[in-house]
């Protein structure tokens, strides 16, 4: 499978039915997330609570980590679907990830943007020197 096989509607498809996986016994609220690689490989999570609240992982971080633990890197992910808007933290990671564009639901509406732009004036390993 090459990225072109896998439009953005698919990959908005793929978080929509991953999302049945989360789990989310406090907040209720099922989370999808599939990353498109450029090699063409789709990879998806979901987000998993804990009675610890703050210990609970959004989807986006599992798909990214598993991702990660696959032997992909920053720079390897063309797109990446969302059935929630992503939240600050996440934001962090997808620009770190050096994802090229976000696509997600907000509300009705399905939203593209860069990682820049739902990022601006962001922290950076640029930062650090
Ligand atoms: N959540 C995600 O999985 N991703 C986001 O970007 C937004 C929030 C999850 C975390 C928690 O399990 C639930 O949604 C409610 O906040």
């Amino acid at each position: 499978m090459t990225d072109a096989q896998v439009t953005d509607g698919a990959l908005l498809a793929a978080a929509d039915a991953i999302a049945a996986c989360a789990y989310a016994p406090y907040s209720s609220f099922d989370v999808g997330c599939a990353l498109l690689t450029r090699d063409g490989k789709v990879v998806e999570g979901v987000n998993v609570e804990n009675a610890a609240y703050p210990l609970g992982i959004c989807a986006e971080r599992a798909a990214f980590s598993r991702a990660i633990a696959m032997g992909y890197r920053p720079g390897d992910f063309v797109a990446v679907a969302i059935t929630a808007s992503p939240c600050g933290g996440c934001r962090q990671w997808l620009l770190e990830m050096g994802v090229e564009r976000v696509v997600f639901r907000n509300d009705e509406n399905v939203v593209t943007m860069r990682p820049d732009e739902l990022l601006p004036e962001s922290f950076t390993a640029a930062d650090l020197r």
